[in-house]
């Protein structure tokens, strides 16, 4: 991954993937992010009574388990189509539409801000670290997660590697924090933010599947495949499913996916 892609080239190409996947997303890849929301929500700190903001919420599974926890919390996306799943999904919790870049909320608000395996698909994670800090107090606690090193990413490189073999296939637009796997420039990145004790590790999660139909209908949308030639198509998945066997055991399948979390203080 070599390519630096402008800010807006990231935006746009994020806001039309996430747009398309989001009726199956809460069935497909939520399965997967839902694996890092208890450990990102212990990084936050939070407990009863704290006021929260969940950044990039998608179908809002972070913000329901802040809910449970009995907190208060919002959840901001820029994806109407998203959103729209989130309120049905949890109709007690506020949702709003906006920019992580441009967060449309008081100075001090809140207690702690935290976003699951979204920062890496933003154009401008710094700007987003910037406002993060802005809307907490002082005190508050940032946290995000982020996809670990993509040579570790066995889940997603089963279809990534079926992709290859298969089409042409060219680096798509990512954001800046997409691969890193130097845990150092995430604490520069929280200190030049203005950030203090920050705390970098890996979490080990994994896709667990009892079939590989809601995986592969996720690269479906994910990919937009359905523009693909049915033939190829058919080669893709035939590809995946026989790649996955490998981590199918006692009729279910494992297949690791870890993450980076990240939390500092205000
Ligand atoms: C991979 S999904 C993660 C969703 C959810 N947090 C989860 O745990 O599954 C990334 C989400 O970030 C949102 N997103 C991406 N860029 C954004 C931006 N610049 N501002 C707000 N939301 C953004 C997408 O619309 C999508 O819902």
């Amino acid at each position: 991954m070599t390519t630096t892609f402008s800010p807006d080239e990231v935006t746009q190409f994020e806001h039309a993937v996430w747009s398309r996947c989001a009726k199956r997303y809460m069935d497909t890849f939520g399965v997967l992010t839902s694996e890092a929301i208890p450990a990102l929500l212990d990084a936050a700190n939070i407990s009863e009574g704290s006021r929260v903001l969940d950044v990039g919420t998608g179908p809002g599974n972070a913000a329901g388990a802040v809910q449970e926890r009995g907190s208060v919390v919002i959840g901001i996306d820029f994806s109407t189509a998203m959103l729209a799943e989130a309120r049905q999904h949890y109709p007690d919790i506020e949702f709003k539409e906006a920019n992580a870049a441009d967060l449309p909320f008081k100075d001090g608000e809140f207690d702690a801000v935290i976003s699951n395996l979204a920062v890496h698909h933003l154009g401008r994670p710094q700007q987003f670290l910037t406002e993060a800090r802005r809307v907490l107090h002082d005190g508050g606690k940032v946290a995000f997660t982020v996809w670990a090193d993509p040579t570790k990413l066995a889940a997603f490189g089963l279809f990534f590697a079926a992709m290859e073999n298969h089409a042409d296939t060219a680096e798509l637009p990512h954001g800046p924090l997409f691969g890193v796997s130097d845990f150092n420039a995430f604490h520069k990145l929280l200190q030049e933010a203005g950030f203090r004790d920050s705390s970098v590790r890996e979490l080990d999660i994994a896709w667990r599947l009892s079939s590989m139909e809601s995986y592969l209908n996720g690269f479906e949308d994910w990919a937009n495949m359905d523009a693909l030639p049915n033939t190829l198509r058919k080669a893709i998945e035939a590809d995946v499913r026989k790649a996955a066997d490998t981590f199918k055991h006692n009729g279910e399948y494992v297949i690791p996916n870890p993450v980076i979390l990240v939390s500092a203080t205000r």
